[in-house]
């Protein structure tokens, strides 16, 4: 591999579609994958579980100190609580102070810069991947989709790990996180000046992937 590691940035709304493309990406690619929402949600999760609040900027970054000594251990970020509605809305609530950010920075940094052998690159998914965490990245996907779709897509998501929820409530959840996500003046949810779209509204999975991997073999020559 280059010096200049290869990176790809995907960002986008709640239930975009932009995880399962970053991981098929990753997978057909052979490069590392790093979920950024599992970050924020772990954090929102750790202050739900220990009664604080997550709009809170102590309780916060209590929980990122926590996150911080135990994010190694590969089951952090894999525990089934954290895919939940309330650890999402309690994320986007940590989402939005900076100081959260910030300490959340450096190790997004990190995976993206060095990915791990025998990995040739990195892909990370977020919200503020190819504008803040990585501005250097060779390609930048904006991955989005109609709300009512993504709602649908959130339900049966989550219905089909047994957490029973209804269409409105999921509806109405996604509407109040875009909003705090897109509205926030830490690192907005929005496309980068020179991010690609990708509308799945009307796309399936192997068709957004197919999409992606055109312009990934057009920006790494040697892939
Ligand atoms: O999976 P879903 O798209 O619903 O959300 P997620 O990617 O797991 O992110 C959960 C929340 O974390 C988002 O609503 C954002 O507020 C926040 N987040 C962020 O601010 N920056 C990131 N790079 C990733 C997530």
């Amino acid at each position: 591999m280059s010096d200049t590691p290869y990176i790809i940035a995907i960002d986008g709304p709640a239930a975009s579609g932009k995880g399962t493309l970053a991981r098929a990406l990753a997978e057909n690619l052979n490069f590392a994958h790093m979920d950024t929402g599992a970050l924020y949600r772990a954090v929102g999760y750790e202050v739900l579980q220990s009664g604080g609040s997550p709009a809170d900027e102590g309780d916060a970054l209590a929980a990122c100190a926590s996150l911080a000594k135990k994010v190694a251990n590969p089951e952090t970020l894999s525990n089934p609580d954290l895919r939940t509605d309330e650890s999402g809305n309690a994320a986007s609530q940590v989402a939005a102070i900076q100081p959260v950010r910030d300490a959340l920075l450096q190790m997004q940094r990190d995976f993206a810069q060095s990915p791990a052998e025998p990995y040739r690159g990195a892909v990370l998914d977020g919200r503020d991947i190819g504008t803040v965490v990585c501005p250097q990245a060779q390609i930048k996907l904006y991955v989005t989709a109609n709300m009512e779709i993504r709602a649908e897509r959130r339900m049966k998501e989550l219905q089909s790990k047994g957490i029973p929820v209804t269409y409105e409530a999921v509806l109405e959840d996604m509407r109040a996180r875009d909003a705090r996500d897109t509205g926030r003046k830490a690192a907005p949810l929005k496309p980068a000046e020179d991010a690609i779209i990708i509308d799945t509204s009307d796309l399936s999975q192997d068709e957004a992937l197919a999409k992606a991997l055109e312009y990934a073999k057009k920006a790494f020559a040697d892939i």
